[in-house]
């Protein structure tokens, strides 16, 4: 088949493209306004502002205030000072995570472990990739300082029960955090809802560019900065901050908040149309992740009896592109630990391959996709099968 005009992007949990007009709101403050916001003169103090009216944004958002915002180098490093900072601020041991969780939290609390001897508890998932909210709260123990569930995962998309999790939490005095980075636009991330206390965001999973993310941390919260220096972000992260990537990180979420109704009903129809379309025509295609509790544009399926690295050179071929996994472990030959953890063999788990829609993708490009996947599969198969 003759590869594509225009090439299907069809990886959006991996990165988003920048929106034209996030961009536009960002491009004064990398042309003529290139203050540093720590400077007193005009053109510091209108950087500074620029910086304040963004946290306000991403506080509307979140349903916050402005001063619980801090503003980091992206979802990575939010987890990592949510985690660590509020272990090493407190007293208390032990931690409670889940077994799906992105490799920045779990490598967060591995380090803990490692290195400042926090005892981790790790609560498996069922075979939809859901968590169940009692059993993280019968893991709490009396030593137990913070919980941190995920609230959508980033490979197969399940939606995790984090609202009644952080309820229990919070009445036991255990601090609950949510890596919400695959929520931004499809999900509400209203804290008070959620009832968290800490929650991961990155601003390139939304539309803006990449270097930039959240962390929302409640009034109160005790926590240690793990970056240090000088005073900027209320001493919670040390370093002259990337103003135009918080611009854009807050002309964002204001975006994707004020269109995420209609977009996640649209991409919910497209995502469902892409799975009935793929189990039609692949019949051994096996879906990984609840159909329903899931975000709107993520499709993770098993092939079975392909490879899906070989799957993707095919496709990228054709101009699609789309991932094995989270991109985290593009290259990597381990099987994803999310497969794992819902009960695929690691054969499988090579065989999975990840679709995921984000509010440019059209139907017809969906249409395009379900033409060619079954034959691009077909010619792979005939060519490499599994276990020949
Ligand atoms: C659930 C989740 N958490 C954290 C991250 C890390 O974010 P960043 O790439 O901004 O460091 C990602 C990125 O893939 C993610 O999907």
């Amino acid at each position: 088949m003759t590869a594509l005009d225009r090439p299907i992007y069809l990886d959006y949990a991996s990165t988003t493209p920048v929106h034209p007009a996030v961009l536009e709101a960002m491009e004064p403050y990398l042309r003529q306004e290139f203050g540093n916001p720590s400077n007193l003169y005009a053109l510091g103090r209108r950087a500074a502002d620029a910086i304040e009216r963004a946290r306000a944004q991403v506080a509307t958002a979140l349903g916050c205030h402005a001063d619980e915002i801090t503003f980091t180098s992206g979802g990575s490093e939010s987890d990592n000072l949510a985690l660590k900072g509020a272990v090493l601020a407190a007293g208390r041991r032990h931690v409670v995570t889940t077994t799906i969780e992105h490799s920045a939290v779990l490598g967060a609390a591995h380090d803990l472990r490692e290195h400042w001897g926090v005892e981790v508890t790790y609560v498996p998932v069922d075979e939809h990739g859901i968590v169940d909210a009692e059993a993280v709260v019968a893991a709490i123990q009396p030593d137990t300082l913070l919980v941190s569930v995920m609230l959508a995962n980033n490979e197969i998309g399940t939606i995790q029960p984090v609202a009644e999790i952080a309820r229990a939490a919070r009445e036991r005095r255990v601090l609950a955090h949510t890596d919400a980075v695959q929520a931004a636009g499809i999900l509400d991330l209203d804290v008070e809802r959620l009832g968290v206390d800490l929650l991961s965001l990155s601003a390139h999973k939304c539309y803006a560019p990449k270097g930039t993310g959240v962390l929302y941390v409640r009034r109160g919260t005790p926590l240690v900065p793990l970056i240090h220096g000088g005073s900027q972000e209320e001493r919670r992260r040390a370093g002259t901050q990337n103003v135009a990537g918080i611009v854009a990180c807050g002309a964002a979420l204001e975006l994707v908040e004020r269109h995420r109704p209609a977009t996640v009903a649209r991409l919910t129809a497209l995502r469902d149309r892409l799975i009935a379309g793929i189990e039609a025509a692949i019949p051994s295609a096996l879906l990984n992740g609840d159909r329903h509790r899931r975000v709107a544009g993520n499709v993770n399926v098993c092939l079975k009896d392909v490879q899906a690295e070989t799957v993707l050179i095919e496709l990228d071929r054709e101009r699609i592109y789309a991932s094995s996994g989270s991109a985290c472990h593009a290259g990597a030959q381990d099987p994803s630990h999310v497969l794992l953890a819902i009960g695929r063999s690691p054969e499988l788990a090579h065989t999975a391959l990840r679709l995921t829609l984000g509010a440019p993708t059209t139907e017809l490009e969906i249409t395009q996709v379900l033409e060619r996947l079954p034959s691009a599969v077909d010619r792979v198969r005939e060519r490499a099968p599994v276990g020949r």
